[in-house]
C-alpha cells in the first residue's frame, strides 16, 4: 500500500487487538477485574513470554536488551534508517488494573502488524517495545532509563524496591546489573518514541473527549525516611518519657499533606507505606520506615517541595525526640513532550474525526525517561471514573481502539515527516 493511502485508510484490527488484550489480562488475573504482575515476578515473566510468542507468531523479529526490554521489530525503512519506538509496559503495580501499560504495548504490536500486512514502506523502522519495571516495584522506569543511558550503578544500589527484591527479580529473569548498564541506545538510531496509555484520572471522561494529547509528565521523587526512637515498655513508660517513632512518622504524613495543599499547587505527596519495628502491641515503636513519594510539574517547584518536605521531616523528628535517617531512592525530572509528536497526534486525531484536548500527566511514564534521548509523545484515552492502580481501572473498548488508531496514524506521520523541528 502506498504511504499516502495508508495515511488515510490504515486502521488497526480491533478484533485481534481485543483478543490479545483479553489473553494478556488473564495472566496474573486477580479475579476482580485486575492483575497482579509486579516487575519480574512469575506472572510478569509469564506475560513477557506470552508477548514474545505473539511477536514471533506475527512474523516480526524479536529483540531483547541487557535491561530485559522486549521488542517486536519491523524493518520497514531503508537500510541504516532510524527506528521509531512505540510501546509501554507489561508489569503492573501490586493488585493493579489490566489497562495500565498493556494497552500501549498491544496497540504498538498491532500497529506493526498492520504496517507489515499492508506492505507500507516508511522512512524509519518500527519497534514495539515492552519496558522492564515501569511501575517501580524494583526501581521505576528501569528499562527506559537503561535505554536512555541515564541509569547508573550508584542509583541501582539504592533502588526503591530494595536490594534483595532487585537481585531476586534480575536472577529470575536471567538479567544482571552489569547487563542493565549496556542497554543504552545511540540517539541517532532513534526517530522518536510514542506511547498510548489510559488517562488514569477523570478529565477526559468528564469532558467527554476521546483523546488527550500529553504536553508533559510530572517529576517524581521516592524517599525512604526512618524515624528512630527507642523501644520501651508500653505500660510502664510515662507518656512524657517516650521516644515514639510512630508519632514522628504519623505527624510527618499529616504535615506533608498540609504543606502540599497550602503551598504547592499542582503537586502531590504520598506516604504509601510505614513499617513499624519491633511492631508489637506492648512495645513503643523504636523505628518507623516510611515510603514517601512526591511529584511536581516543573523543576524549580520540584526542588523547593523536596526542601520543604525534608525540613518538615526533621522538624517532626525533633518534636518527638527522634533521630531521622533519609535515603533518596528515586528521582525522575519532569519532562515536556516533543512538539513534533504532539502535532502528529493532533493531526491524526483530527483526521480520524476524534475530539482531543491537550493535558499534563500526573502519572509517570517511560516517555519521561526517553525525553532526554529522542522526541517523545503520548496520548491518553478516557478512564471510566478516573480509577487506576486498582482493579476498578476500566476503559471502554471503543476508546482503546480509537487510541490505537491515533497511535498508528501518528506513527505514520512521524515516519513520513521524520523529526521536523
Ligand atoms: C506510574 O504509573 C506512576 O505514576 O506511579
Ligand atoms: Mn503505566
Ligand atoms: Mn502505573
Amino acid at each position: 500500500m502506498p504511504v499516502d493511502e495508508a495515511l488515510t485508510a490504515l486502521r488497526i484490527d480491533g478484533e485481534r487487538f481485543r483478543a490479545d488484550f483479553e489473553a494478556l489480562a488473564g495472566i496474573g488475573a486477580t479475579g476482580d477485574g485486575g492483575v497482579h504482575r509486579p516487575a519480574l515476578s512469575e506472572p510478569h515473566l509469564e506475560a513477557r513470554a506470552w508477548f514474545r510468542e505473539r511477536v514471533t507468531a506475527a512474523g516480526l523479529r524479536f529483540h531483547t536488551d541487557g535491561a530485559g526490554n522486549h521488542s517486536a521489530v519491523l524493518a520497514c525503512g531503508p537500510a541504516g534508517a532510524p527506528t521509531l519506538l512505540l510501546g509501554s509496559h507489561l508489569d503492573s503495580v501490586p493488585y493493579g488494573g489490566r489497562f495500565d501499560g498493556p494497552l500501549g504495548v498491544l496497540a504498538a504490536l498491532e500497529a506493526l502488524r498492520m504496517v507489515q500486512e499492508a506492505g507500507v514502506s516508511l522512512s524509519v523502522h518500527l519497534e514495539a517495545i515492552d519496558f522492564t519495571d515501569e511501575e517501580g516495584t524494583l526501581f521505576g522506569e528501569l528499562g527506559s532509563t537503561a535505554l536512555a543511558g541515564t541509569l547508573t550503578a550508584e542509583a541501582l544500589r539504592e533502588s526503591r524496591g530494595g536490594r534483595a527484591t532487585l537481585e531476586a527479580g534480575l536472577a529470575r529473569a536471567g538479567l544482571t546489573e552489569a547487563g542493565l548498564l549496556t542497554a543504552r541506545r545511540d540517539p541517532a538510531s532513534l526517530a522518536g518514541y510514542l506511547e498510548l496509555h489510559i488517562e488514569q484520572g477523570p478529565r477526559l471522561a468528564d469532558a467527554q473527549v476521546d483523546i488527550g494529547v500529553v504536553t508533559g509528565i510530572v517529576g517524581m521523587a521516592s524517599y525512604r525516611l526512618a524515624f528512630v526512637g527507642r523501644a520501651d515498655h508500653a505500660g510502664t513508660t510515662s507518656m512524657a518519657d517516650r521516644r515514639d517513632a510512630g508519632l514522628g512518622a504519623s505527624a510527618f504524613a499529616l504535615a506533608a499533606r498540609e504543606v502540599v495543599i497550602d503551598d504547592f499547587p499542582g503537586c502531590v505527596a504520598n506516604v504509601g507505606d510505614m513499617r513499624f519495628a519491633p511492631g508489637a502491641f506492648n512495645i513503643i515503636p523504636a523505628q518507623v520506615a516510611l515510603a514517601l513519594e512526591f511529584r511536581a510539574p516543573e523543576p524549580a517547584l520540584f526542588r523547593r517541595l523536596e526542601e520543604v518536605l525534608m525540613e518538615r521531616a526533621r522538624a517532626e523528628a525533633q518534636r518527638f525526640g527522634l533521630g531521622l535517617e533519609v535515603e533518596r531512592l528515586g528521582w525522575l525530572d519532569p519532562a515536556p513532550m516533543s512538539k513534533v509528536a504532539q502535532r502528529a497526534f493532533v493531526e491524526a486525531a483530527d483526521a480520524l474525526g476524534l475530539r482531543h484536548v491537550s493535558l499534563f500527566s500526573g502519572a509517570g511514564h517511560d516517555a519521561q525517561s526517553l525525553a532526554s534521548l529522542c522526541p517523545v509523545g503520548m496520548i491518553f484515552v478516557p478512564s471510566v471514573g478516573g480509577a487506576s492502580h486498582s482493579p476498578r481501572e476500566f476503559t471502554r473498548w471503543a476508546d482503546c481502539v480509537n487510541g490505537a488508531n491515533v497511535l498508528l496514524q501518528a506513527a505514520l506521520r512521524m515516519a513520513i515527516d521524520g523529526a521536523r523541528p
